[in-house]
C-alpha cells in the first residue's frame, strides 16, 4: 500500500505553495496540504494584530517544533471600511511588503508554504501574493475545503437540490442589494457576516427567507456555534461567521 507521505509528495526549491487548510478542523486538510505543511522550508501565514493566526492554529498539530515560520501581520482588519482610502493604502502597502519578504526567501531557494483558510482562490488574502509573485516564481495552489462547505456539513444542511441556483454573497454589500439578490436566488451563502450581522438579518427577513436561514460561527472549529438566524439576536457576529439559506429544489 502507498504511504500517505508518498501520496502527499514533496516541496521544490524556490516554489511558493498556496496551501488551503480547510474550514477549521485539521482532519479536513487534503493529503497534499498536510504533506506540504511538513515539507516546506518556511510556513508563512497571515494574522490579525495580537492574534495567533487562524490558519496557523488549524495546522498547529502538524508543525514541527523547529519549523521556520513567517508571520505576516495585518496592520488593520475591520478597523476601517474595506472601500476607504485608509484601508486601501494600509493594506496595499502591507501586501507589497509581504510579497517582498516572501520573494526574498524564494530567491534564496527556500520552499515557502503560505497557509490559506478554506480554499486559497476563494476570497483569500493568498490571491494578493499569488498576483504579485506568480510572475517571477513557480507557484502551486493546493485547493481546500471551503468554509461554507464545512459549515453546511456541520449544520446538516444540504445546500442545493436539483436545478437550484446558489448565490454566494458578501455580507458587506448594501442592504438593498442583498435583498434584491436574495429574492432572485434559490439558495444562498452570505459570507463576511461579522459586524454586518444585523444588516444581513434584516435583508434576509425582507427577502422572506428568515425561516430557512441558519447562522454558523467558526464551523468545524472547537468553539463552533450553529443556530437558526431568527434566534440569533447578537448585534455583531464573529469574523468566522456565515449565513446559509438552503435551496428547496427537486427532491426525488
Ligand atoms: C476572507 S473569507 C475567506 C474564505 C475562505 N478562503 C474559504 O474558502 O472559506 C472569510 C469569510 O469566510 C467565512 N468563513 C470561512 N471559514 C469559516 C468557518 N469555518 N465558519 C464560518 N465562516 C467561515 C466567513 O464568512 C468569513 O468572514
Amino acid at each position: 500500500m502507498t504511504s500517505l507521505d508518498a501520496l502527499a509528495g514533496t516541496a521544490s526549491r524556490g516554489t511558493l505553495y498556496g496551501i488551503g487548510v480547510g474550514p477549521g478542523d485539521v482532519r479536513y486538510l487534503t493529503l497534499r496540504a498536510a504533506g506540504l505543511v511538513r515539507a516546506v522550508d518556511v510556513v508563512a501565514f497571515f494574522a490579525k494584530k495580537g492574534m495567533p493566526g487562524n490558519a496557523r492554529r488549524i495546522v498547529a498539530p502538524l508543525l514541527a517544533p523547529a519549523q521556520t515560520e513567517v508571520r505576516l501581520e495585518y496592520p488593520m482588519t475591520e478597523e476601517a471600511p474595506a472601500d476607504s482610502a485608509a484601508y486601501r493604502n494600509a493594506i496595499g502597502a502591507f501586501y507589497r511588503d509581504a510579497a517582498g519578504h516572501l520573494a526574498a526567501l524564494l530567491k534564496e531557494g527556500k520552499s515557502v508554504g503560505l497557509l490559506a483558510e478554506g480554499d486559497p482562490f476563494f476570497y483569500g488574502s493568498f490571491m494578493h501574493m499569488w498576483r504579485r509573485l506568480s510572475v517571477d516564481f513557480p507557484v502551486e495552489v493546493v485547493p481546500g475545503v471551503t468554509g461554507m462547505s464545512g459549515c453546511w456539513t456541520r449544520a446538516n444542511t444540504p445546500i442545493t437540490w436539483g436545478d437550484d441556483v446558489l448565490s454566494v454573497l458578501p455580507g458587506t454589500l448594501g442592504e438593498k442589494n442583498l435583498v434584491e439578490r436574495l429574492r432572485l436566488t434559490d439558495a444562498a451563502v452570505i459570507m463576511k457576516v461579522g459586524r454586518n450581522l444585523a444588516k444581513v438579518r434584516r435583508a434576509v427577513e425582507k427577502a422572506g427567507l428568515l425561516s430557512r436561514a441558519v447562522y454558523v460561527e467558526r464551523g468545524t472549529m472547537e468553539d463552533e456555534r450553529i443556530l437558526p438566524l431568527a434566534e440569533c439576536t447578537d448585534a455583531r457576529g464573529a469574523y468566522f461567521g456565515l449565513v446559509l439559506i438552503p435551496g428547496e429544489g427537486r427532491r426525488l
